[in-house]
This record gives C-alpha cells, structure tokens and sequence, in this order.
C-alpha cells in the first residue's frame, strides 16, 4: 500500500462527507433508535457510511470497510486493508446541537495500524497521524505529550460513573473526580480521544467503547506517546467491545492502578 497516495484520497473524501454532512442541515433527518432509546442512528449515518464504501471500492476493491453501521460486507478479520470507520461519532450532538461529532477513520494493514483520522465536521479541524512518521493537527505537526502530576489533569469522564452502577466502583471514580482539576464530557469518544492527543485533556475515560470509536484514535496515540489500553492495561483487536482509557503517559499507569476497579 502506498501510505501518502492513500493518505491523500482519505482527506478527500473525509472533507467531502463532512461537507454533505453539514449540507443534510438544510432539509430533514430522519431520526431512529438502535440498541436502547438514547442509542441514535440518522439516515446521515447511513448515508455517510455509503458514501465512504462506494469512494474506496472504487479506489482499491481489495481495500474492506469495517463501519459502526454495517453497510458494506461483514469483516470478521483484520487481514489485508482495512478501514474501520465511524461516520458520526456523537450522533447524539449530531442530532441535537449540530456541532461537536467527529468523522473517524482508521487504516489497518494486517492489523496494524497505518493512518489515523479524526475530523471535527463543524470545525473543520483534523487530527491525523501516519504511523512512524508523525501526528498533525490541520497543517501543524502535533508534539509530544508533556508530563504533568495527577492534580494538573483534566479528564473526560461521564458522569453516569460517579454514581452507583454495575460497571466500575463509583466511589473510585469520585476519588478521581476529587483530585483532578478538572472534568469534561463532550459526547463524542473521537473526539475526546483528539483532545487527550493534543493536549486539551490529559485522559479519557470509558466503559465501552467500539472498534469504529477507537480505530482512528489510537493510531495518532501512539504519534504523540498517548497511552491507550483497556481496563487491564491491554492493548484492542479491533474487532470486539472494550473497556478504555487514553491518558498521557504519566498518569496513565496510575489511573488505571488507583482510580479504576471494574465490576466484573
Ligand atoms: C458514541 C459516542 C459516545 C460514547 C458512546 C459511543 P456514536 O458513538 O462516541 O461519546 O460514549 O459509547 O457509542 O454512537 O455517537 O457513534
Ligand atoms: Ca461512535
Ligand atoms: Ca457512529
């Protein structure tokens, strides 16, 4: 696989879907429930999703498509070229405030990771990285997470987690919740994993999180020396669910390690 060729078709049609994203404002989206009643799911999903399978088939018909909606064929393995794609990652902010949802892409070859997009639609702002050579922000070279102490930290967490449930030991996340500066909760995993990749929070926080919302993200992590893992420190297969936790490298170990017991 030629790495800038394919980079270099990845942003055009990253900032093509964004610009019929943000057109499909001016007439009616079609609103629907998946797995629970807050789980969203519009046309643009699905349409968006369409619209990136036919532009790479077309490109490359080797090249297969992992997408959150299931439009394309059903990939059960990460051999080959593989693209794992989340068309709107915070549907939920789609829908409702018309900002803050992410187009997020990530490239894998035989597994592993390539080149990682996250693109801020409203914004019109990308995150990027090709693995080995670097991470940007737009046309800016991002740098190297800088170390800080736990009390510096601000993190993104939702707060369903400091209140009693069947997931994580709530009175954990309040210690937490307690001794950083401060908290977050943007509703757009992609997002929240572009801003612990430039700096804007020092970790994110998740109980489940998909190959689609991840897929992009990690890559460019791993650029900018983010460290990403799930619960028990472990790196994804992309294939499965997981639980997650991005955080800048020195709190990482730490978050994990006082802050964080699962319920299992
Ligand atoms: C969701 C968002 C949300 C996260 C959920 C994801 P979607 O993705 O990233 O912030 O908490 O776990 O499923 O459904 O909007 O693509
Ligand atoms: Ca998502
Ligand atoms: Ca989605």
């Amino acid at each position: 696989m030629d790495i800038n060729q394919v980079d270099v078709f990845a942003k055009e049609i990253i900032f093509e879907a964004g610009r019929r994203i943000r057109e499909s404002f001016s007439y009616d989206i079609e609103i629907e429930t998946k797995s629970n009643a807050n789980d969203l799911v519009t046309n643009i999903d699905r349409e968006t999703e369409t619209f990136f399978i036919e532009k790479i088939k077309a490109f490359n018909p080797t090249h297969r498509i992992l997408g959150e909606e299931g439009m394309g064929e059903k990939v059960e393995n990460l051999d080959g070229v593989v693209w794992i794609i989340d068309p709107i990652d915070g549907t939920m902010n789609f829908v409702k405030q018309h900002r803050h949802f992410m187009i997020t892409i990530g490239i894998y070859v035989d597994g592993i990771g390539k080149i990682g997009y996250i693109f801020d639609v409203m914004r019109e702002d990308l995150f990027y990285a090709i693995a080995g050579v670097g991470a940007w922000y737009n046309d800016s070279p991002m740098r190297k997470l800088q170390p800080l102490k736990i009390e510096e930290a601000v993190i993104g967490i939702n707060a369903n987690w400091v209140t009693p449930n069947d997931r994580i030991n709530h009175e954990k996340v309040i210690d937490l919740v307690r001794t950083v500066r401060g908290t977050r909760s943007y509703g757009s995993a992609a997002m929240e994993i572009a801003f612990v990749v430039s700096g804007k929070l020092d970790a994110y926080i998740s109980m489940r999180l998909a190959p689609w919302d991840i897929g992009g993200g990690v890559i460019i992590a791993n650029e900018v020396g983010a460290i990403a893992t799930n619960f028990n420190g472990e790196g994804f297969d992309f294939l499965t669910t997981d639980t997650f936790l991005i955080a800048n490298p020195s709190i990482h170990q730490l978050i994990l390690e006082k802050y964080v017991e699962e319920k299992k």
